[in-house]
């Protein structure tokens, strides 16, 4: 089984809306639960870590304490100098203890595919990261939780709806007053 392919994972609001000041607009717990299964859920008991892709601005939205998010191997894209330019490949103690540092989207998909097979990889953003990956040919899936609600927003998903096809939806749950759905979307082939 091969699993190279990008799936990406995010959570938008009526206009596509994802982040505000560098950070989510809204706070739902069963999101983020969500978001930590998904990405960290290997494809069986022995296989490697996830990969998950992340822009600069995104890492450095998280709180030192949950980065490198736990239980995924990270990989952060700047077009800032690395001070490791070297250290391009995940040791087992690295994946643990600090992000890999790549350029460009393709040096971060070249790093994961290089990796086991039976590891998934998600790109989990911001927008700009966003934009890129859902250009690549290995984009396949998108996990898109849809907030019916409309938040103040100064980063938006792009628009996808011409290029994917949904493909499942889930029920409407509530949280903090605020509906939603999981919805999975699809590449159109
Ligand atoms: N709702 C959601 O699902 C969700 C998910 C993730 C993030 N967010 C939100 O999104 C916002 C951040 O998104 P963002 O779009 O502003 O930033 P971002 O995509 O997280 O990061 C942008 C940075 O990535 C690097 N980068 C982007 N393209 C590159 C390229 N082609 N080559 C090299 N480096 C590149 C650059 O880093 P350097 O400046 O270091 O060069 C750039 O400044 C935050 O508000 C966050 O909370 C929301």
């Amino acid at each position: 089984m091969t699993l190279k392919k990008l799936d990406l994972i995010a959570a938008c609001d009526l206009n596509r809306g994802i982040g505000n000041k560098n950070g989510l607009p809204w706070y739902l717990p069963s999101d983020l639960k969500f978001f930590n299964s998904k990405s960290s859920t290997r494809s069986s008991e022995d296989a490697p870590d996830n990969i998950v892709i992340v822009g600069r601005k995104t890492w450095e939205s998280f709180k030192p304490k949950q980065r490198p998010l736990p239980r995924r191997r990270n990989i952060v894209i700047t077009r800032q100098e690395i001070s490791e330019p070297d250290d391009h490949s995940f040791k087992d103690s690295d994946s643990k203890n600090k992000a890999v540092f790549v350029h460009t989207l393709q040096d971060a998909v070249d790093l994961a595919f290089a990796q086991d097979d039976r590891s998934h990889c998600f790109v989990i953003g911001g927008a700009v990261i966003y934009e890129q990956a859902l250009r690549h040919p290995a984009f396949d899936l998108l996990y898109l939780t849809e907030i019916e609600g409309k938040f103040e927003c100064d980063v938006f998903f792009p628009p996808f709806e011409n290029i994917c096809s949904l493909i499942s939806q889930s029920e409407v749950h509530v949280e903090n007053g605020i509906s939603y759905r999981f919805n999975t979307y699809q590449k159109k082939r």
